[in-house]
């Protein structure tokens, strides 16, 4: 093999050895993946810009110059600033009884934590804003947009030296961010974990890279082995962007009982649920989300009012640590989430299944 299959154009475009890049809410994490030679991008969306500020300088005192993303959700998609007794207020009288009857037939406890984290983690298109402004004042090597087009902030940033990346579920939305000026598109299918759209990896990867010219194609969803990454390569995309393979990872702050069903669960364990935010998630299967698939159950609110009703059940399950009822957003691909590896461990063997799988197609290792 001439050429080495790892060292794609994102590799290039963000000077890094690994195509495989980490979403993850574990700061350990991404400075372990960053190390090893991959890229990490920290979730932040449910953090104050104090938060992210002393976030980045803890991640740059442990990466040094690498690179790394952090990613948020953008105001657009956040509900506006009311205050919790107004949203509260919204939720119908029906959904409220269908939650109180779940908490009765599980023997679901109170919460511990205060009521102030019972919302969409407090986000508001105010608090996003705030975010935005620390990210761009931090010069951030890179900001990813989870949801949301990151057109309007492109400019600042590129000012600022920094690179963009837009997640999406569908070649449209694609199409907008590649013409808006996106430095990398992530093309995330339906095996995903968490807030993902309907069409699968395996057709929306190559859909995308057929229309992103020299732009980086990242492949997003399912993404838990060698053999995924080498897929993605072909798929014609320039990396991997992961999110259930580092949930149970030895630097993860996951707790044990997440930690244990993941490595249990199979790719028959997830599901396709609206229940816990109000959009399409992707997490492992509950009594929550089986119970509001059932035939009597009411219509699932939009967002932010679903997030509210289930916030109650997510944060007693947690205090509690009822194994239960605890669940977490989990993909398609968590049978291949096997044990509690060391992050970086996990990047050298997806780069050594990736290797072995063309070395069993080509017959060749490359140089
Ligand atoms: C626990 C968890 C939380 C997530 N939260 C976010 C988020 O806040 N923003 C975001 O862009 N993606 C989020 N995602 C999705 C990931 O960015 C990524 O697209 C997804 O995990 C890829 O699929 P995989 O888990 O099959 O690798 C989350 C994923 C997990 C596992």
């Amino acid at each position: 093999m001439s050429k080495n299959p790892m060292q794609t154009k994102f590799c290039d475009l963000m000077g890094i050895e690994f195509p495989i890049i980490a979403f993850t809410h574990c700061k350990d994490v991404v400075a372990s993946v960053v190390n090893a030679g991959g890229f990490a991008v920290l979730g932040e969306a449910m953090h104050t810009p104090d938060e992210i500020s002393a976030d980045i300088k803890w991640i740059r005192s442990r990466v040094g110059d690498k690179p790394f993303g952090i990613d948020l959700v953008l105001p657009a998609s956040a509900p506006g600033a009311d205050t919790l007794e107004k949203l509260l207020a919204g939720i119908p009288e029906e959904h409220k009884k269908f939650a109180q009857h779940i908490k009765e037939k599980y023997n679901v406890p109170e919460p511990k934590g205060a009521q102030a984290l019972h919302q969409w983690g407090g986000l508001n298109q105010d608090i996003a804003r705030g975010q935005i402004d620390v990210i761009l004042d931090e010069k951030a090597p890179a900001f990813v947009s989870g949801l949301g087009s990151p057109e309007f902030m492109l400019k600042a940033a590129h000012e600022r030296g920094m690179k963009v990346f837009g997640l999406i579920g569908k070649t449209r939305q694609a199409k907008r961010e590649l013409e808006a000026g996106v430095d990398a598109i992530i093309a995330q299918g339906y095996d995903a974990a968490g807030h993902t759209g309907p069409i699968g990896t395996f057709s929306i990867v190559p859909e995308v890279a057929a229309i992103a010219g020299d732009v980086p194609v990242i492949a997003a969803g399912g993404v838990t082995h060698g053999r995924h990454l080498a897929a993605a390569l072909c798929l014609g995309a320039a990396g991997v962007w992961t999110g259930t393979i580092w949930l149970a990872c030895r630097e993860s702050d996951n707790d044990m009982i997440i930690k244990e069903k993941l490595i249990e669960a199979t790719s028959d364990d997830t599901v396709y649920s609206r229940s816990v935010s109000g959009f399409p998630m992707r997490v492992l299967k509950c009594p929550w989300t089986a119970e509001w698939a059932k035939p009597e159950a009411p219509k699932t609110l939009n967002s932010p009012y679903q997030m509210l009703l289930s916030s109650d059940y997510i944060q007693a399950a947690n205090d509690h640590r009822r194994a239960d009822l605890m669940f977490e957003a989990a993909g398609q691909g968590v049978a291949f989430v096997k044990s509690m590896k060391p992050a970086r461990q996990i990047v050298f063997d997806m780069v050594e299944e990736a290797l072995a799988a063309f070395e069993e197609i080509t017959g060749e290792l490359p140089e």
